[in-house]
């Protein structure tokens, strides 16, 4: 945010104009336009009331990476010595100075201090202000904007700090933002109503399942099964569950589980869990939803959930973590600031144009208060759902990224599935040079949260026809493709470069340097991956078949979870943020490498995997026997 600023220091003439002068004033935020939609109206009223709200600058954020790595790094003194949630708000929260500078500038400019107030997390400082003082304190001019919709929006065009304040100040608002909330109904965008987050990316289906069910491993080519899974992966060794382990999958209303479902396929597949329910956490109104159903409703929660918990078994709760009600929706963010009360202000807070607002001011929405760090975390979190990167700004993407490095801190395991299209984005879009997304665009388009280089992507293989599971498994290529390549907006973390270079050395993409980011400088995923080929799936009471890193997602995420029971059951710490352990010369073997298939899309058949890390399946699928092993051998 802060590079973004240009200073200028304003001439001395203008400041004569300035009382009381503390130091000279410097431009601390402009805007160049208006965005479209917006007109300006008039001046704003001098005596109208604005929530005048400063956010303060965040310590020691930079070294978030560094700070991560210490205790994620296996060679690291400090390995598995997480974080608790207080260290992490501490260490990050804005320094006293920081506080103490901008309230003794503000109580000499004339603001009483029972008018100051400090956010519970300190990240602001809000002053209730009529226009007049805002526009002194801030050397600027408040105006009122009109938005199509009818909707208004207090906006100034720039604004100013004394130059001893400015370093203290991220921004300021209302000031240049255009953020007010647009409703679906103001926006010209589509309703948004399955799953929010990439808006209605889900896993894909073929269809009913005719044939009889096989209960052998025989037809593991076509049909994917609990003990296909088992099989392919090694989960033969059963492990103590430890009564502080928790697996937690995330869904995002509409999207719903239904238990006649989980019951159907239990029944058929894992009678010992017959009748069970996940653990429903409800997040921002979220419940699971009945009044809409099919497969776009309930084949996402229902494949997720049969295959997490069919894994981890009956002994292991399953969370699941269901957010947003059913007309505002939810996003990423919003299920963050539940996990942890110092990202829902941080860094400004959520953008109310892509994150849900509550209170829903829909009818029949949900009327409470935003969850703000009221769920605990689950040591495991499983989503699959995404979006492209190039959907969300590079802004919104860091600060999102930041929060999931402060949740692997806290020993807390990130997985997102890297997307089903290739090299190209959810939907097939792929990039065009001015950055705008088209089904006929050129350039690779990944997904993210998978880019961020502090959450794990996970990508997909098959059983190829014809093999069985004690054969090798080939990237997916059937209905869906792996997602993956590099991100344009992160850097290549530390741990993935000898892997990601020996790749780009011997395996060299022939393409031109402008369809995919071939800096050699950037994240590179996806990091892992899994079976994603015609799982078998109970949906609206019929057996289907199923396809995606949705599918690939919460296996790993199931299998994670196994190990974190056996080395909590010894004493040890949760396994938190594996990407650096994973990566690491110990655990060389320790997934099966894939070396065949490809990734197809933008018009290409992608990348290819290959032995070592590849942008299509990463390291590998996992062994379970020898993970355990290299997890169990370490602090
Ligand atoms: C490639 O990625 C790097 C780092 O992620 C980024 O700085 C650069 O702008 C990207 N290139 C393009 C063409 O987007």
């Amino acid at each position: 945010m802060r590079s973004l600023l240009s200073f200028v220091v304003l001439t001395l003439g203008l400041l004569a104009a300035a009382e009381p002068v503390l130091s000279p004033y410097i431009l601390h935020e402009k805007r160049t336009h208006i965005p479209t939609g917006w007109t300006l109206k008039r001046r704003h009223d001098p005596s109208a009331l604005l929530p005048l709200r400063f956010a303060l600058t965040q310590r020691n954020i930079d070294d978030i990476g560094k700070y991560l790595m210490e205790v994620s790094h296996p060679e690291s003194e400090k390995y598995g010595k997480h974080w608790s949630a207080s260290d992490v708000r501490d260490i990050f929260a804005p320094s006293d100075k920081t506080i103490d500078a901008v309230r003794s500038w503000l109580l000499e400019s004339g603001v009483e201090s029972e008018r100051i107030r400090s956010s519970p997390t300190k990240g602001w400082i809000e002053v209730t202000s009529s226009v007049e003082e805002a526009e002194r304190l801030l050397h600027t001019e408040y105006k009122l904007y009109g938005h199509s919709s009818g909707k208004e929006h207090v906006a100034c065009d720039a604004y100013h700090l004394p130059a001893h304040i400015a370093p203290h100040v991220d921004f300021v608002t209302p000031s240049v933002h255009f953020d007010a909330k647009l409703t679906r109904r103001d926006s010209s965008e589509p309703a948004r109503s399955i799953g929010q987050p990439g808006t209605g990316v889900g896993p894909k289906t073929s269809g009913k399942l005719e044939a009889a069910i096989p209960n052998d491993l025989s037809t593991c080519d076509q049909y994917i099964t609990l003990d296909c899974l088992r099989a392919l992966y090694g989960v033969e060794v059963t492990v103590p569950s430890s009564r502080s382990n928790s697996y937690g999958i995330v869904e995002y209303t509409r999207g719903a589980y239904l238990q006649t479902d989980l019951n159907m396929f239990f029944g058929n597949f894992s009678p010992d869990l017959y009748g069970k329910s996940p653990h429903l956490v409800s997040i921002d109104g979220g419940y699971a939803q009945t009044q809409d159903q099919g497969f776009d409703f309930n084949g996402e929660s229902d494949l997720d959930l049969q295959y997490g918990m069919g894994l981890v078994g009956p002994s292991q709760t399953v969370t699941l973590y269901q957010v947003g009600d059913i007309s505002e929706g939810a996003s990423f963010n919003n299920f963050l600031d539940a996990l942890d009360g110092s990202y829902c202000y941080y860094e400004g807070g959520d953008d109310p144009i892509q994150d849900a607002t509550y209170p829903d001011p829909n009818e029949g929405g949900y009327k409470g208060p935003e969850a703000c760090g009221t769920v605990t975390p689950a040591n495991v979190i499983s989503t699959s759902y995404g979006y492209n990167e190039a959907d969300l700004t590079p802004f919104y993407t860091a600060r999102q990224c930041s929060e999931y490095a402060k949740l692997g801190l806290m020993g807390i395991t990130i997985l997102y599935s890297s997307g089903d299209f290739g090299v190209a984005g959810h939907f097939d879009l792929c990039l065009n040079p001015d950055g705008t997304q088209t089904a006929d665009g050129m350039i690779f388009n990944p997904t993210f949260p998978g880019t961020c280089p502090y959450v794990t992507s996970v990508g997909a293989t098959m059983v190829p026809s014809g093999s069985s599971v004690y054969e090798p498994e080939t990237a997916c290529e059937e209905v869906i493709y792996s997602g993956g390549g590099f991100s344009n907006y992160f850097a290549m973390p530390d741990y993935q470069k000898t892997a990601v270079e020996y790749y780009l050395t011997h395996y060299h993409p022939d393409y031109p340097a402008d369809i995919w980011n071939s800096t050699g400088k950037s994240r590179a995923l996806p990091d892992i991956s899994a079976n994603g080929a015609n799982y078998v799936v109970a949906v609206d009471g019929e057996f289907v078949l199923i396809y995606g890193t949705s599918c690939s997602t919460p296996v790993n995420g199931a299998i994670f979870t196994m190990i974190n029971d056996a080395r909590l059951a010894v004493g040890k710490s949760t396994i938190g943020f594996i990407n650096p352990t994973i990566y690491s010369s110990a655990f060389a073997g320790a997934f099966n490498d894939i070396t065949s298939g490809d990734n197809p899309g933008c018009g290409t058949n992608g990348y290819n995997a290959t032995p070592g890390w590849d942008p299509v399946t990463g390291l590998g699928t996992p062994n379970f026997p020898k993970l355990l092993a290299a997890w169990l051998a370490l602090p």
